[in-house]
């Protein structure tokens, strides 16, 4: 099994503590002119569950490649700002290294091998690992995920939410201090989302692994995280703890399908942001 990191249980004061990430004011730019975060600043307490939110090319995904060093990969680049984990600067150094430092990404779209089967996806998520825990470690992710352990076939074969809980359970292999989540809910059911995300919670607590969560689907996201940051246009615009967010008039509005559903005509959103932007 994996030993429960040595962290707090997430109280009150423990976002008073440094936090385990902390992205500030950066700027990414790919292919040298195309800027798409413009200032982005958020912070990560250790043990907790923290939601980035917001709509189709606010630049979640781009928030995760720079933490996670993949955006070199797509020709990106952290161009100002700083990224500081685990009390030291990360932003510049390569996926490999910062994996091994404590960070693993779950790509969006699940990205698992598909001609290998899930074992041998589970034992790939290991390989920064040289103790001989791996195996103990793979009865785990099946404890959390028992229908992978059924499938013996290629994992290419596995349904949508099956390879949703591989991806999640290879990230695992790694035993992050953190892992980072691009839409996890992305092409499941309602019944499988809620399935997923208790499985997620279930993780933080027990492993305290810390978990930074992109989403678009808000409500599953802070119906776990315990903080919430909503993006638009690179940057943040608004913040605070999944309470207030899920209580906050804009947000019932944009992202949580509002009172009664009222969706606006294009032409009334463009004027209702105009009035409301978060800046
Ligand atoms: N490799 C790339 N090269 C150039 N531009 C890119 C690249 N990746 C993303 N972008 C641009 O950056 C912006 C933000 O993209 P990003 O994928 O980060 O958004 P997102 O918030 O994750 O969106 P979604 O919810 O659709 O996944 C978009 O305008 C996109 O076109
Ligand atoms: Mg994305």
């Amino acid at each position: 099994m994996i030993e429960p990191l040595d962290i707090a249980p997430l109280t009150a004061t423990s976002t008073t503590l440094s936090p385990l990430l902390a992205v500030r004011n950066i700027e990414v730019v790919y292919d040298d002119v195309i800027l798409v975060l413009r200032g982005l600043s958020l912070e990560v307490p250790k043990g907790a569950i923290v939601a980035l939110l917001g709509a189709n090319g606010a630049g979640k995904s781009t928030a995760l490649k720079a933490i996670s060093g993949l955006l070199k990969t797509e020709d990106g680049e952290v161009t100002r700002g700083e990224i500081v984990f685990d009390s030291e600067r990360i932003d510049g150094i390569d996926p490999d290294k910062i994996v091994r430092r404590g960070i693993f990404q779950v790509m969006e779209g699940r990205r698992i091998v598909a001609d290998m089967t899930s074992l041998e996806n589970l034992k790939l998520g290991a390989f920064t690992r040289r103790d001989r825990e791996v195996d103990a470690d793979i009865e785990m992710v099946f404890s959390y995920f028992p229908r992978l352990k059924e499938r013996t076939g290629l994992a290419g074969y596995l349904s949508g939410g099956e390879q949703q809980m591989l991806a999640i359970g290879r990230a695992l292999m790694a035993r992050p201090k953190m892992i980072l989540m691009d839409e996890p809910s992305m092409g499941l059911s309602p019944l499988l989302v809620k399935e997923v995300f208790a499985i997620i919670k279930q993780i933080n607590r027990d492993l305290g692994v810390t978990i930074l969560l992109v989403e678009q689907n808000a409500r599953a996201a802070l119906s776990v995280a315990s903080h919430g940051y909503i993006m638009e246009q690179g940057k943040v615009v608004l913040d605070g703890t999944a309470d207030a967010l899920r209580n906050n008039e804009d947000v019932k509005e944009f992202y949580l399908g509002g009172a009664g559903d009222q969706r606006k005509s294009f032409k009334n959103l463009k004027s209702f942001k105009r009035r409301k932007r978060w800046l």
